[in-house]
């Protein structure tokens, strides 16, 4: 299996991650997901530009240029048998020794390592949905930055795992603000309620889509916060993300959301976003 290790393609066995690196130490890193269809990248633009802006705000310089970058990735990409599936893409401060909470000296270059797997798309999900918890979001206030550092998000989908639920819906304080791996919205009355983007949540590139879908199809968006009593009386309720695409939620605690079945504005979405995967990347069987 090939994979992207600083500025080259190699085999895996050959990447060395040292014990001392930051982000094996710290979870001192960034990281992407983009996703491929039909052997193309789907929004890799926004992907690149937000790792950079990831960085940025960690004050991380990554040698590579966006375009060197985005060559890489295409490259392996290229190399490996994968037609749909997904690319991660990560970046750590690199390797400092004494272990040392300061960031150090920029001559310190970041460790980048990057694999893509095969998955298909869930069109079946995408069709029925998934069933959710609701949980307090008890991560950090960068949610903004696509941190490698993710035990607040993988303790609360392992609380919704124990509950036999695919996802959990975070709360602040009662105000809803996004899922452990995804975007989450609410229809009601035929307008779309999200949290706006801000420190609380990861701003997505699947939901820069399906803004642009809904406002293509004439469907109003709120981009406010909602809260946990207005999830509970949401018409239609769905959640977005690289992995998922529109995915309608039909479960929330137990309750059925729109009797269980995938709303029209949901829908509509979901058949819009997938139009645009498939100018950009080919039909999708
Ligand atoms: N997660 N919010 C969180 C906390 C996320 O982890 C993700 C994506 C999103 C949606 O972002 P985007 O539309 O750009 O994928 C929102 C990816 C899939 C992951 O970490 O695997």
């Amino acid at each position: 299996m090939k994979v992207i290790w600083n500025s080259q393609i190699v085999d895996r066995e050959e990447v060395k991650i040292d014990p001392e690196d930051r982000g094996y130490q710290f979870g001192d890193g960034i990281y992407e997901v983009v996703r491929a269809y039909n052997g193309h990248f789907f929004g890799l633009d926004e992907h690149v530009d937000r790792l950079y802006s990831s960085a940025d705000k960690i004050e991380m310089i990554i040698p590579q240029s966006k375009e060197e970058m985005k060559n890489l990735m295409i490259k392996l990409l290229n190399e490996s048998d994968v037609q749909t599936g997904n690319l991660y893409l990560q970046a750590t401060r690199g390797v400092a020794s004494p272990r040392n909470h300061v960031y150090p000296d920029m001559s310190v270059l970041p460790t980048i390592t990057g694999n893509v797997t095969a998955v298909p798309r869930n069109a079946q999900k995408i069709e029925n949905g998934i069933t959710t918890i609701t949980e307090p979001d008890i991560r950090w206030l960068k949610c903004d930055i696509k941190s490698i550092s993710l035990l607040g998000n993988i303790m609360v989908k392992h609380e919704a795992h124990k509950k036999n639920a695919e996802e959990a819906i975070l709360h602040r304080d009662g105000i809803v603000t996004e899922c452990s791996a995804s975007n989450v919205a609410i229809v009601k009355d035929g307008t779309i309620y999200t949290h706006p983007d801000g420190n609380l949540i990861l701003p997505g590139v699947t939901k820069i889509v399906w803004l642009k879908c809904a406002e293509e199809l004439g469907i109003e968006v709120k981009e406010e916060p909602f809260t946990l009593e207005q999830l509970q009386e949401a018409d239609e309720v769905f959640c977005s993300s690289t992995t998922i695409e529109v995915m309608p939620i039909h479960t929330i605690d137990g309750k059925k959301v729109n009797g269980g079945q995938r709303g029209k504005i949901t829908e509509q979405l979901a058949e819009a976003f997938k139009l645009k995967i498939e100018e950009a990347c080919g039909e999708l069987l």
